[in-house]
């Protein structure tokens, strides 16, 4: 049994005091809400602040990037084992972000996810295809081919451990969600390729990530192998955070 899971990506958005009321809120609400694991993914310098705010509530605490490297010279770069000092459950590595501005490609993107799990962290890895890969009908095979450049990093046993977030790029922040189809058909694809290579595939929780808002995500949320959802601009907000977080309880599986 996969339990449904929401994670929210802030990405470069939050401030102390913004972050204190919408932290509250979003822990008042999850608190309601049974069956779903809830991770909020500040930036950096705010791991400490949500690390406090978060205490005790069940929501989970988890960051955007780490190194691949366990410590040493690496100015600008922030350790795995330093997330751990705040208790951080999971690390998104590998978003379309990441790999488009910073040039981060699967070989590295493997190497923080195995860094990761060395550490008892849970990566959530981004996959995920540009709109004109999707156009040229390309998008299995470059969904595949970055999961074969990741298994080859970073091994079976690291990818066994991951979570996995399908996000076409084409929409992520654009409102242009995938159909609930479409995203089904290319997770129905990454959990059929994960048995191939004997990776446990149907207890890998699968997310999807591009454009997920309240009106979409019970529709998303109910195709049989999407897990739950990683959420961007939606997750700014307690109310569109939550109302996705309820979608996803509401899942029955
Ligand atoms: P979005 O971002 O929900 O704003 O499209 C999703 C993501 O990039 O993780």
């Amino acid at each position: 049994m996969r339990q449904p899971f929401v994670a929210g990506n802030w990405k470069m958005h939050g401030a102390l005091e913004r972050n204190r009321g919408l932290v509250a809120d979003i822990a008042e609400g999850a608190a309601e809400i049974d069956g779903v694991q809830i991770a909020i993914c500040p930036p950096f310098v705010y791991l400490d602040q949500l690390h406090a705010l978060l205490g005790g509530s069940g929501v989970a605490l988890g960051a955007q990037n780490g190194c691949a490297e366990p410590e040493g010279a690496f100015t600008g770069e922030v350790a795995m084992p330093m997330l751990q000092d705040f208790a951080c459950r999971y690390v998104i590595v590998g978003h379309s972000e990441r790999r488009q501005y910073y040039h981060e490609d699967d070989a590295l993107v493997g190497r923080k996810a195995a860094r990761a799990v060395s550490c008892g962290i849970t990566p959530i890895i981004c996959i995920g295809e540009t709109l004109a890969q999707r156009e040229a009908e390309a998008t299995e095979s470059v969904v595949t081919g970055q999961l074969q450049g990741l298994l080859d990093s970073a091994g079976h046993e690291v990818l066994g451990k991951a979570v996995i977030a399908y996000e076409p790029i084409w929409a992520i922040g654009t409102g242009r969600t995938a159909t609930p189809e479409q995203a089904q058909a290319v997770h129905a694809g990454i959990r059929r390729w994960l048995g191939e290579h004997d990776i446990a595939a149907d207890a890998l929780p699968l997310l999807y990530g591009g454009s997920v808002k309240p009106d979409n995500a019970a529709e998303l949320f109910a195709q049989a192998d999407i897990d739950g959802g990683l959420i961007g601009g939606a997750s700014l907000e307690a109310a569109s955070f939550l109302d996705i977080c309820r979608a996803a309880a509401r899942v029955d599986r």
